[in-house]
């Protein structure tokens, strides 16, 4: 079987990377790596910075992703800042921010940056959504409690995996990873 080696050490994220990836035939390992502390407003440069740190020390098929949840009324708060975020004022603190703010609207971004021939190459997966009043479901992680994307009722933590990987942004993100690996020589 095809493997990529995903640097992470969330394992929702590992979990949710294989059952998303399991259908193309493509297995996933965790790459024991040294946490890359890259700062940029942007989950794209973090994304590819890392890479670019590991690609010459781990080489092919490695895979960093990065994800920044991106609230419209906050501009763009938190961004690529959510672990922090979530880590400090947690999801009390971000609800509380919207306290009688009528535009919720947000926007989960997902970069998967993949090590091939030295070089890097950059997958992104973009989920619109909004924030619910008040965290609803037990399932996922992080903000998905917090977090409907468009089309849904239920949040991401009330949908399910299957569901939510099938309208996520790392379920998107890595989709076009996998299309485009299954489409080169992989
Ligand atoms: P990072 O990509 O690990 O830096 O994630 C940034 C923040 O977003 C962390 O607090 C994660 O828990 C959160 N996060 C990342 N992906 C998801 C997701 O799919 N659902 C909910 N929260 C997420």
């Amino acid at each position: 079987m095809k493997k990529i080696r995903v640097a992470t050490g969330n394992p929702h994220k590992l979990a949710e990377i294989s059952a998303i990836l399991k259908p193309f035939g493509i297995a996933v390992e965790r790459l024991e790596a040294e946490k890359v502390e890259v700062q940029d407003d942007d989950v794209v440069a973090v994304a590819r910075k890392a890479a670019e740190f590991l690609c010459p020390r781990y080489g092919d098929y490695v895979v960093v992703e990065d994800t920044g949840l991106y609230i419209d009324a906050l501009g763009g708060f938190p961004g690529p800042y959510a672990e922090y975020v979530y880590r400090t004022i947690g999801l009390r603190g971000v609800l509380k921010l919207l306290e009688g703010v009528a535009d919720r609207s947000a926007v989960f971004r997902c970069a998967v940056a993949l090590c091939l021939g030295g070089e890097v190459r950059v997958f992104v997966g973009e989920t619109r959504g909004r924030i619910a009043e008040e965290p609803r479901g037990s399932g996922g992680f992080g903000y998905d409690p917090i977090f409907i994307p468009e089309g849904s009722s239920l949040t991401y933590a009330e949908m399910g995996e299957e569901a939510k990987n099938a309208v996520s942004h790392r379920g998107r993100a890595f989709a076009a990873l996998a299309a485009w690996l299954l489409s080169s020589n992989f």
